[in-house]
């Protein structure tokens, strides 16, 4: 199989990469390193450097011929997003139409959309699934649903299939240690976690411990990458198999608390992990947990290395390994 990750040199797209080239499929990198680097590009893989705002460009690669493309390029703070619309306007929204409308030009017929969670909002029931109402609650899930109802539309309209994932919370690295590229000023709760463990931020602030939870921080659903990845390559041969279009959640189905993270690292990395408890974060459900059920119907993918200890221990050894880096 011929596969096209857009965003391919991130940090999900990096994982993406190493499933598809297991099982020596041709796969083909595009991105424009705004975020990626350059050193996640595995050297069996091709490497097209550009920016999904350029449709010539665009075009140029798509005209190459690939059986499914996958679009991993787009920018993911959800409290950014609120303040900076215009960049996750361009980006997020008019970049994934050229790859769609590229896709559509030059007779690519297989899409696979990085979804999120976020394009559900605060939920009104749990877990959530699929059918749950859509109602996102910051700008970066809105654009997600965006591209999610023009791949609707272009499935309708034209010979043009899509499998859209939406991820519950990414997490953990290669358990073979095959991908060392951190993140640049990380958001999310693990990253920012491991920082603090590796001495380069100065504490974990936890937003919020008066939630209706287990024990008053915020829960989440936290997959691993690596099952995240999995859930590609099957996606991929679902649409190959001309099984049509789908819309699946992949989470763990589990739901973990913010303190819960943290005593589990304490406990990993052997650092005291300074926290400090501060007023909750705006936008943030108390609890989101997912529904894959159809993921395991469709697919047969359910989530097989997303335990809290395979996800902090997989990244405390990329930290680790990066030590020497991180030191200012
Ligand atoms: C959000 C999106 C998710 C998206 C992800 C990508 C929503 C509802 N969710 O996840 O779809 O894929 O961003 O970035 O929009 N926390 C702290 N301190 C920190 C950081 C986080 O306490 O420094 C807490 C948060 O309040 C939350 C949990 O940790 O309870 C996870 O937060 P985070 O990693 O930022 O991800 P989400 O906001 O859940």
């Amino acid at each position: 199989m011929k596969v096209l990750l857009f965003g391919g040199a991130g940090y999900i797209g990096t994982h993406v990469a190493l499933e598809f080239l297991d099982r020596n499929d041709t796969v083909g990198i595009f991105d424009n390193l705004s975020s990626g680097l350059r050193s996640n590009v595995n050297d069996q893989a091709l490497f097209y450097e550009g920016d999904i705002q350029d449709k010539d460009r665009v075009l140029q690669v798509l005209k190459e011929g690939w059986d499914v493309v996958i679009h991993l390029a787009a920018f993911k703070a959800a409290g950014e997003s609120m303040l900076k619309p215009i960049k996750y306007s361009q980006n997020n929204i008019s970049g994934s139409l050229n790859l769609i409308t590229g896709c559509i030009k030059a007779g690519v017929k297989n899409f696979i959309l990085s979804s999120s969670a976020a394009v559900y909002g605060e939920p009104s029931y749990l877990p959530v699934d699929e059918n749950h109402p859509k109602n996102p609650t910051n700008y970066y899930g809105y654009t997600k649903l965006c591209v999610e109802e023009n791949l609707k539309w272009y499935a309708q309209l034209k010979d043009f299939h899509y499998v859209s994932l939406r991820y519950f919370n990414a997490a953990g690295y290669d358990e073979r240690g095959r991908m060392l590229g951190l993140e640049n000023n990380p958001a999310n709760l693990i990253p920012v976690v491991m920082e603090v463990a590796s001495g380069i931020r100065p504490n974990l602030l936890v937003f919020g411990n008066d939630y209706d939870t287990v024990d008053g921080t915020g829960v989440r659903d936290y997959v691993h990458v690596t099952d995240l990845a999995k859930g590609h390559v099957l996606a991929a041969d679902y649409l190959n198999a001309g099984k049509g279009n789908l819309v699946v959640n992949l989470g763990s189905e589990e739901g973990l608390s913010v303190q819960q993270i943290l005593d589990t690292a304490r406990k990993i990395t052997g650092k005291p992990i300074d926290a400090q408890y501060v007023e909750r974060r705006a936008g943030d459900p108390a609890k989101l947990v997912a529904s894959s059920q159809l993921a395991y119907k469709s697919l047969g993918w359910k989530a097989e290395h997303s335990s809290v200890e395979t996800i902090i221990q997989t990244t405390w050894k990329v930290y680790q390994a990066n030590q020497k880096k991180l030191e200012p």
